[in-house]
């Protein structure tokens, strides 16, 4: 998709449309697993069910958002590191200082644990990038922006 598209009201919309078909999908799976747990088999069989057809809602969400004809490996590598740059040197600080402000130790180790994990799928999807040859302008710029992150401290080196 261009960037123009990417800025447009439906390109977002997209993107909350597949966030929340996606949460569903993971919500309706744990609630499954609840509603089997307290022993009600028909309501987890009907939670599971529409699980599965939202994770069909959130792919035809993707297919628009990331259209096959204009995907390459580098891009879907490129798109990842994306997200968990942003994850891990963004979000997670952010959220886990905030917890820590309002004494939510739990949340709080939660988030640094995933945080420190979405570093780790960065470290991946960087190493299987630079597989694709050439360390692009791209790379280049998320490998200088964890530099960054890295100085500030937002992260821990692994
Ligand atoms: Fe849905
Ligand atoms: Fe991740």
């Amino acid at each position: 998709m261009t960037n123009s598209k990417n800025n447009t009201k439906t390109f977002k919309n997209l993107e909350s449309a597949f966030a929340g078909e996606s949460m569903a999908n993971r919500k309706y799976l744990y609630f499954a697993k609840l509603a089997s747990e307290l022993g009600e088999v028909e309501i987890a069989k009907l939670f599971e069910d529409t699980a599965n057809q939202e994770t069909g809602h959130a792919f035809s969400h993707l297919e628009l958002l990331y259209p096959k004809k204009e995907m390459t490996v580098e891009k879907l590598l490129e798109i990842a590191m994306e997200g968990e740059l942003y994850e891990c040197t963004v979000m997670y600080p952010g959220f886990e200082s905030e917890a820590i402000q309002e004494g939510q130790l739990e949340a709080s180790h939660e988030f640094k644990d995933q945080g420190q994990e979405s570093s780790q799928h960065f470290e991946l999807f960087t190493k299987a990038a630079k597989r694709f040859g050439v360390l692009k302008k791209v790379e280049k710029r998320h490998a200088d922006k964890y530099k960054e992150a890295l100085k500030t401290k937002l992260l821990t080196p692994m």
